[in-house]
């Protein structure tokens, strides 16, 4: 009787289901931090709307809690390597970034990168190996008919296990180093001219010089992508799938791109059909402070808060610079909310309270918050972008010299430098942005592009990702360019061909010229001498 019940009752959700649209089925290919962070609100949208969401996760997920009851369903990897070890590497990787890669010429910086690259690729190669080469496992999740996939690109491997289910997938991503997974995967144009390269920190309106920095930047990036591990990752696909393919060609089967970020934050550049723009999806309106926040922002009074928070990933300043920073922000009126959890700073002002984790959304929503100062994560600078406030951005590493510069170029934020910054800096930094209105009234402006929107941002990434379900992928948006080689594309083989024809045509122009000069000469001087 009971199960006669709930087999009904699960019948009628699964009508229902059919009726508001389509239920399907989606894998995902997380990756991790702030990457997951942003994700899981797609996921969370996706089940909410009857969709059957799964997590392909290792088991040494940094902050994907897989044990912890949820709507989503994990598919744990378990792999050889731990927690620690991965957390070893980035921490290595912040450690290097914010303190020895500034005093590092530009080509040992890369060197650098580089071998944080490698490491990263090592503990990739070792969960796609558990993944692909486990057959049981592979079986089930071909036996599962998943509809679409999901996928990150920043940890390589999901589209190797999309090409295995025979799956069309959709990525999301902020962007990848230079663009190049972008451009060169997914035929993104880019012209170096007016589109600044990712992580070269510029903006689109570039002089002379910077076009020539953008220029040589580009190339370096190019030939450094073509290098990389790209190679290993060419030759692995290739193992794995049992013919000759490339990692790039791989990734290039993507149906839809859903870039992080929009309009009010990128400079405007082409774009394609298959390229979805959804920036700060993950913004919602602020929701109440817990009671002791709240008290304390409000004891700020007219003047209002300042919020700091250098991201998820640098937890632990030197302690001269955070005496620094501690000694610039007691000097200001306002009171400080700052994310910190190293050790208390001597110089800790009165008004500054320190807090192990804050609800930075919340917090950016509250009416007393007259500034942000952030390191420049996307998902924080969307934030402020969503509630309209201005910045001061102590970039470190990755996307975030590029997200400040963005910001900068907008008018609604100062940069400082966390190497070279003194305490006057940051002090006037905070005071410039706080009191000219021109800061605020442009962090108002962005917020106003990113509300006026026709669809929001989160609902455009679920509206293709289930339109890839519905229609099993999007080729009808797919430029013929993955067709072409590199010197189709630029089109140097009909350069060449009309180079060419013009070369023969002036050669039998002269030819003929030269011929009857001499032939008609001739008969002239015969005539003449007769
Ligand atoms: C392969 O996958 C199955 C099912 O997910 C799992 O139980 C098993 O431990 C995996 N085998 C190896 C060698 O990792
Ligand atoms: C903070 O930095 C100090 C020295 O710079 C280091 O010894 C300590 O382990 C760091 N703590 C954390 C939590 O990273």
């Amino acid at each position: 009787m009971v199960s006669e019940k709930w087999a009904s009752a699960l019948l009628l959700l699964q009508l229902c289901c059919a009726g508001c649209g389509l239920c399907g089925k989606v894998l995902v290919w997380p990756s991790d931090m702030s990457h997951w962070l942003n994700v899981e609100n797609i996921l969370k949208e996706l089940t909410d709307r009857g969709h059957e969401v799964t997590v392909l996760t290792p088991s040494s997920a940094l902050i994907i809690d897989h044990s912890k009851p949820s709507a989503l369903n994990f598919e744990v990897v378990s792999v050889t390597y731990d927690k620690d070890s991965i957390l070893n590497v980035l921490n290595d990787f912040t450690e290097v970034a914010v303190t020895v890669m500034p005093t590092l010429s530009p080509w040992q910086s890369a060197k650098k990168l580089q071998e944080f690259f490698l490491r990263i690729t090592e503990i990739n190669r070792i969960l796609c190996e558990n993944i692909v080469y486990n057959q049981s496992l592979m079986r089930k999740l071909q036996e599962s008919n998943y509809d679409v996939m999901l996928i990150d690109p920043m940890f390589v491997g999901g589209e190797l296990v999309a090409e295995f289910l025979a799956l069309p997938f959709v990525y999301t991503l902020r962007i990848s180093i230079g663009n190049t997974i972008e451009k060169y995967c997914g035929q993104l144009p880019t012209p170096p001219s007016y589109v600044p390269v990712a992580m070269g920190g510029l903006v689109d309106r570039m002089t002379f010089m910077e076009r020539v920095k953008n220029v040589m930047l580009d190339f370096i990036l190019n030939f450094w992508f073509q290098q990389f591990d790209f190679h290993f990752w060419d030759q692995f696909y290739s193992g794995a799938l049992g013919r000759s393919t490339t990692l790039c060609e791989t990734m290039g089967k993507a149906e839809i791109w859903l870039i992080r970020t929009y309009w009010d934050f990128e400079f405007p550049r082409p774009y394609l059909p298959n390229f979805e723009f959804v920036g700060g999806l993950h913004c919602k309106p602020a929701k109440p402070l817990p009671k002791e926040m709240e008290d304390f922002v409000q004891s700020s009074g007219e003047d209002g808060v300042v919020v700091f928070s250098l991201g998820s990933m640098v937890k632990n300043l030197t302690e001269e610079k955070a005496n620094l920073i501690a000694s610039a922000l007691a000097q200001i009126p306002q009171k400080v909310l700052w994310r910190y959890k190293g050790k208390k700073p001597a110089t800790l002002g009165t008004n500054t309270r320190l807090y192990d984790w804050i609800p930075q959304n919340d917090i950016l929503g509250h009416p007393k918050t007259k500034a942000f100062i952030t390191h420049g994560g996307t998902n924080g600078i969307y934030e402020a972008i969503y509630h309209g406030v201005p910045m001061v951005g102590i970039p470190m590493f990755a996307d975030q010299p590029d997200n400040i510069a963005h910001m900068k170029a907008k008018g609604a934020a100062v940069e400082l430098n966390m190497n070279t910054m003194t305490r006057e800096d940051l002090f006037n930094a905070l005071r410039a942005v706080i009191n000219e209105p021109s800061y605020k009234e442009n962090a108002m402006r962005l917020s106003r592009i990113h509300h006026d929107q026709p669809m929001k941002p989160l609902d455009r990434a679920i509206f293709w990702i289930e339109f890839v379900m519905r229609n099993k992928g999007a080729k009808h948006l797919r430029v013929a360019a993955h067709d072409l080689n590199w010197v189709q594309y630029h089109s140097l083989d009909v350069i060449g061909f009309l180079l060419a024809c013009v070369a023969t045509a002036v050669f039998l122009v002269t030819k003929c010229c030269l011929l009857s000069y001499k032939k008609f000469g001739k008969t002239g001087k015969k005539k003449k001498r007769e």
